[in-house]
């Protein structure tokens, strides 16, 4: 961990540097008097009302946006206190002190080998024998030089070694770090990006921090279609979108992203004029993307495709969303025409129709409990109840506010419950956290402690189920059930005494021992029948669990059709159970 940044150096900082050049660097000043104003970029404006003061502070008289030159990196760049600070220590080139810790976490020579490389792929567009057909590919999926140029794209030509060599005076480590070659078995660097179109891929200020390349050309067989930089020290994946510098660049006011999922499709809307698309770097989108992408404008609207795969995607997206959607920020879905994405649907049917698509998204909160509706019928009393069990957890991951109020009086409505009683439920649910997997049911537990009391008494009793069945529920139990039913594995004679003695010592002794004490029934006397239904039961809730789980993360049709299908077998497999003849 990097140490704090010491007030002083923070307070010198903003009197050395000149914030007419940082601010002006992103906003167009004139000079008025000793201040200078533009308009605000924290506001639609006409006429500027957006004054910036010498002494280091700004003010907006639209909006009532003001701060330290800092402050305004901090808003306009969505930059981090510590990188804002770097961000200016960088402009007067001076180290940014750290009280106790390390000095400085990444080698600030990386950006410099970065857009060194940047440069290379650039100018290999113009000049290199083989640019002609790069141009021509470029040229073929419909982008203009403008464009091209807008976005840095530039070409990785064949060869193993035309980086490696342009930039030698950098040295292989430097270059290894930057992710720029890559590394053989037997020690020797090659090129990472050949024969490819390449992507700069900026972090907000504008600094190349990796690349994207799509493979294009004849003999490109077994060459994945596109390449991305592996993880280095200024790149992150998990974290960083493509072509958020590019839209915040082309807009003075950004108040909305689309988030596609590829390079070209950011490109292409571009080129048709939509400038505010980015895309996850072929990754799903997760939460930190959420988190980044809402320091930096309110409504974000995701866009996937109208598969399977798309509403797979689609429901990760919403629980990637639920922690960072509080007050104020809106999240909707759009689903593309089947075969189509962003790319193809602009340059087929124009911008106008995919801005109509955007402007018809389904918003988060109808998109949720849509998708959590589906296949079920809720004028049955069992589906009401599973919509609650899929809901609930979900919606506790909401921060308080207007989305989670909405989503749980609608749940109210549509399960017909108490409004009052959900909020109390829901209140347990978000302090577990419950994305990841549910805990037990209660129906779970409580079969799970039924069945030991019986294996407790009548060990002999599992003897009655098939070998698939006893595997199947060694598999699935948990806990002292697990133990138990691992000890009758490995001895299917033992019986009740036998089984007590192997636990004595062991932290679920007593608990054995009180099991097989309790109640009405003495020790032999569990009927083999009893056993095989509990264990049966218990498989079924189990199984039921681990869909339900699955569901909830996964979210296709299939997942929730098998999760219904395991409900409802149950409760007839139980039925019929019961009703069949002695
Ligand atoms: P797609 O395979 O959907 O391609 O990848 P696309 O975006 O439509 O690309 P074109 O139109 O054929 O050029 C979507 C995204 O998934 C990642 C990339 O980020 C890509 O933009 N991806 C895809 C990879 O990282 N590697 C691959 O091999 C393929
Ligand atoms: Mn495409």
């Amino acid at each position: 961990m990097p140490g704090r940044i010491p007030q002083s150096f923070v307070n010198s900082l903003i009197e050395r540097v000149d914030i007419v050049e940082v601010v002006g660097s992103r906003v167009q000043l004139k000079k008025a008097g000793a201040n200078h104003m533009g308009l605000c970029p924290f506001h639609d404006e006409k006429t500027p009302s957006f004054h910036v003061y010498p002494d280091g502070h700004y003010h907006c008289f639209g909006c009532g946006a003001h701060g330290t030159t800092i402050g305004f990196l901090m808003d306009v760049d969505a930059l981090t206190f510590p990188e804002a600070v770097e961000s200016l220590a960088d402009m007067l080139g001076v180290e940014v002190p750290r009280e106790g810790g390390d000095v400085r976490r990444v080698d600030p020579g990386i950006y410099d080998v970065l857009d060194a490389a940047s440069n290379q792929f650039k100018a290999w567009l113009r000049h290199h024998d083989e640019a002609p057909s790069a141009v021509a590919y470029l040229k073929e999926r419909g982008l203009s030089g403008e464009v091209a140029r807008d976005f840095g794209i530039g070409f990785a030509p064949p060869g193993w070694q035309g980086l490696k060599t342009a930039l030698a005076s950098f040295g292989d480590e430097r270059l290894l770090a930057a992710g720029l070659l890559a590394k053989g078995d037997s020690g020797r660097t090659y090129d990472r990006f050949r024969q490819r179109i390449v992507f700069p891929i900026r972090d907000t200020r504008g600094r190349v921090i990796g690349f994207g390349g799509r493979i294009f050309g004849a003999d490109t067989e077994g060459q994945p279609k596109y390449l991305n930089s592996p993880e280095t020290d200024v790149f992150h994946k998990g974290q960083e979108v493509y072509g958020l510098f590019e839209a915040r660049r082309a807009r003075n006011r950004l108040d909305t992203v689309v988030v596609v999922e590829g390079y070209m499709d950011v490109v292409a809307l571009a080129q048709h004029g939509i400038h505010n698309a980015v895309a996850t770097l072929g990754t799903a989108i997760g939460e930190a993307h959420f988190a980044r992408l809402y320091k930096v404008v309110d409504r974000i609207v995701c866009c996937f495709d109208g598969d399977d795969a798309g509403r797979e995607a689609a429901w990760k997206a919403v629980n990637a969303a639920f922690p960072t959607l509080s007050a104020g920020r809106r999240l909707d879905f759009v689903f593309l025409p089947d075969g189509e994405d962003p790319d193809t649907l602009v340059r087929k049917q124009g911008a106008d129709a995919f801005n109509a698509l955007v402007a018809e998204a389904a918003s988060v909160g109808r998109y949720f409990l849509e998708r959590l509706q589906t296949g079920l019928d809720l004028a049955n009393v069992d589906d009401r109840a599973t919509l609650g069990e899929l809901a609930l957890p979900l919606i506790g991951q909401l921060p308080d506010g207007e989305l989670r109020a909405v989503l749980l009086r609608e749940l109210a409505r549509l399960t017909r419950s108490d409004l009052a009683h959900l909020e109390q439920r829901v209140a347990g649910d978000g302090a577990r956290r419950a994305s990841a997997t549910a805990a037990p049911s209660g129906t779970e537990s409580k079969l799970a402690t039924t069945l030991l009391r019986l294996l407790v008494r009548r060990p002999q009793a599992l003897a009655g189920l098939d070998d698939t069945e006893r595997q199947q529920l060694l598999l699935a139990a948990e806990g002292t059930l697990r133990e138990v039913l691992g000890f009758l594995a490995e001895q299917p004679e033992a019986d009740t005494s036998t089984l007590l003695g192997r636990f004595v010592g062991d932290p679920v002794h007593p608990q054995l021992v009180a099991l097989c004490a309790g109640e009405d029934v003495l020790p032999g006397t569990a009927s083999e029948s009893d056993c095989r239904d509990c264990a049966r039961r218990y498989l079924h809730e189990r199984n039921r669990q681990l869909l339900l789980d699955a569901y909830r993360q996964v979210g296709t049709d299939d997942a929730m059709r098998r999760y219904l299908d395991a409900k409802r077998q149950q409760t007839t497999g139980v039925d019929d159970r019961r009703n069949a003849p002695m």
